[in-house]
């Protein structure tokens, strides 16, 4: 039987079999990352190889030396997870992998590991996209959530509202007409001169600094669900150029917070009036921008006024890593979705 029949054969079982251990891999931007997850929810082993301190040398994501590094980590990656999990390469039932969105010579790394790995081990492949393991980080650190709920997804590559109405389905209902709110952060970050990446830095000095800075920036968007983040991004470092220019001293700290203020403030007009127009009562936050501190505090107390409940991920399932992918990979399973074969390849952009 070739290999092509044999993984369509074993899709098919594993979507009837109760226990499913899924060995998944995430190498879409800067993280090598490889988890065994179980059913969905059970993380057995999470590693995660960051490249913050290669890139940041350079202020930021340099794709081939993403590349090159994850070529150079990912065996390491995987025999730290199998050694941790208690499992071995047999015991998994199928391998995911991030098949797109993110940078494509990183990608295709993470994709012709799977690839060879599944066909080496006779298991299915699944081709799984980067936002929707976003999304999946929630079922691991919530038990008990189930689909329908709206989902605010902010990462540095998405800014989006998305209606959840099943684990495998998917409607964006409004999205960024610009940059990601993510984008918005590290630039911000940048003018300052903070380091990459500069969402947790801003969230950092953000604590410390006061909301007193007014940029010539007013929303551009109203009466829609979508967002536009240049504007801001612009307004911020126009200022501090400005400033720079002028010689004026200015005050990263209450920069970092006002900046922090607006941002947040628009992500949680937008999504409450989405909840409130859709009569949603569950709200999921996915994606590296929903570790921000401020965004959190904010969503929880419009959430619990608004009587809507609200699920985030942890801390470390927010930004990139493996089990996120391992766990939305179940749910493709028992769609009956993602099954790849050995002509999969790395797509810079998904549909969500
Ligand atoms: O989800 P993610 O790890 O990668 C993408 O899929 O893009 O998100 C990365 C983004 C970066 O822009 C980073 O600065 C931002 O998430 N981020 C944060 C925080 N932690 C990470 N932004 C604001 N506050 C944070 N605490
Ligand atoms: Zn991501």
């Amino acid at each position: 039987m070739s290999y092509t029949e044999l993984a369509k054969q074993k899709f098919e079982e594993l979507r009837n079999k109760d226990n499913v251990l899924i060995l998944s891999v995430e190498s879409s931007c800067d993280e090598t990352a490889i988890a065994l997850v179980e059913n969905g929810r059970k993380v057995l082993t999470n590693i995660v190889s960051s490249q913050i301190e290669i890139h940041k040398l350079f202020g930021g994501v340099v794709p081939e030396v993403a590349s090159r590094n994850h070529i150079k980590n990912i065996v390491d990656v995987l025999q730290e997870a199998i050694s941790t999990s208690g499992k071995t390469l047999e015991d998994v039932d199928a391998i995911a992998v991030t098949y797109g969105a993110g940078l494509v010579g990183a990608l295709l790394v993470g994709v012709n590991f799977a690839k060879t790995l599944a066909y080496a081990l006779k298991k299915p492949l699944i081709a799984v996209s980067h936002v929707h393991g976003h999304i999946g980080a929630n079922y691991i650190s919530h038990a008990e959530l189930t689909p329908p709920f709206l989902c605010l997804m902010v990462s540095g590559g998405h800014t989006a509202l998305v209606d959840v109405q099943d684990y495998c389905k998917f409607n964006m209902i409004g999205t960024t007409v610009d940059d990601s709110v993510g984008e918005c952060f590290d630039k911000v970050a940048r003018v300052l001169g903070l380091s990459y990446p500069g969402g947790p830095n801003i969230d950092r000095l953000a604590k410390v600094g006061k909301d007193v800075v007014k940029f010539n920036y007013k929303s551009p968007l109203k009466d829609t669900y979508n967002f536009s983040f240049s504007g801001l991004k612009t307004a911020v470092v126009n200022y501090v150029h400005n400033k720079q220019q002028k010689g004026e001293e200015y005050s990263k700290e209450d920069i970092a917070c006002s900046f922090q203020e607006l941002a947040t403030d628009e992500l949680c007009l937008k999504t409450f009036h989405a909840c409130e127009n859709l009569g949603c009562k569950k709200l999921v936050i996915a994606g590296g921008v929903g570790a921000n501190s401020r965004l959190r505090e904010k969503l929880s107390n419009k959430a619990k006024e608004s009587g809507v409940e609200v699920f985030m991920p942890d801390i470390k399932y927010c930004t990139d890593n493996g089990a996120m992918i391992g766990s939305i990979a179940y749910f493709y399973i028992k769609a009956g979705i993602g099954l790849a074969d050995l002509s999969l390849t790395a797509k810079p952009t998904v549909n969500i």
